[in-house]
């Protein structure tokens, strides 16, 4: 099967994804996943209104963990001049690139890379990192890697956990320090073949506050968690995930 609409329309798509001639691609979870990518869509949209108005086809955008490409193209269709879809899993970028075909979107790169063996090169005026952060052992070492790719501005947005604050004996009752934040554990260690896990099977997600304290640790000058809207995806209107703004 070579017409790229055809071999679309014969796989699933985790993302609500529709033909340029109005048909929809089947999905792989019956629509019930789409609330939260349309929630980020939209918060995604409102905030490089505001942050990125006007002509951006001298900007370069990326987007880490990119899946099967949703938030790279809307970017891409929003007007970036080059915008770098990567991936650790093969079979997504093979999935981007058909969309790229289809949607004819020369400005859209993908290709695959694990994030922490991705080059420094803070040449992307915006960064996305979504739904990445909680399935990696390391996290903070990924949070060094998207302030070392920020050119401008990083959108994180992420699972979080409860958040527990107060001191701590460091040594001795006597020599205390403050809690910053906290990490979850969660076991994925047998989901490393489903499409959206962690490859290792060990995932850290941290609080909301632990997350803003780190994205200012690895350089970032200032963080803040987006206003979502009110009939917004229930787990970003309760907290239970947030996404976050990181300014170089
Ligand atoms: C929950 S999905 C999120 C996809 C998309 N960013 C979104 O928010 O809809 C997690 C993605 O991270 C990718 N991933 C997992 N570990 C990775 C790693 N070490 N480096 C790059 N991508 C990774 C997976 O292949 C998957 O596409």
């Amino acid at each position: 099967m070579t017409d790229p609409a055809a071999r679309a329309l014969n796989q699933k798509w985790f993302y609500p994804f529709v033909l340029p001639d109005g048909r929809k691609l089947p999905s792989t979870h019956d629509g019930r996943v789409d609330a939260i990518h349309i929630t980020r869509a939209c918060m995604l949209e409102t905030w490089l209104a505001r942050e990125f108005p006007g002509d951006r086809s001298n900007l370069q955008a990326m987007d880490i963990a990119c899946h099967q490409g949703y938030y790279a193209i809307q970017l891409a269709r929003a007007g970036f001049g080059r915008v770098d879809a990567t991936d650790v899993r093969q079979e997504h970028i093979d999935d981007v690139d058909l969309l790229r075909q289809i949607y004819a979107l020369d400005n859209l790169h993908a290709r695959r890379t694990n994030v922490f063996e991705m080059p420094d090169t803070a040449d992307h005026d915006l960064v996305l990192m979504f739904g990445l952060l909680y399935h990696l052992e390391n996290p903070v070492g990924a949070l060094r890697k998207a302030h070392a790719l920020t050119r401008r501005a990083c959108v994180i947005e992420t699972q979080v956990v409860p958040h527990l604050s107060g001191m701590v004996d460091w040594g001795s009752y006597e020599y205390v320090r403050p809690l910053k934040g906290c990490f979850g554990i969660i076991d994925e260690i047998d989901e490393t073949h489903a499409p959206e896990a962690s490859v290792t099977g060990i995932c850290l997600a941290p609080s909301t506050e632990g997350l803003l304290w780190l994205l200012r640790a690895v350089g970032f000058s200032r963080a803040e968690v987006l206003p979502v809207p009110d009939d917004g995806y229930e787990q970003l209107r309760h907290g239970k995930r947030v996404m976050v703004t990181a300014w170089r």
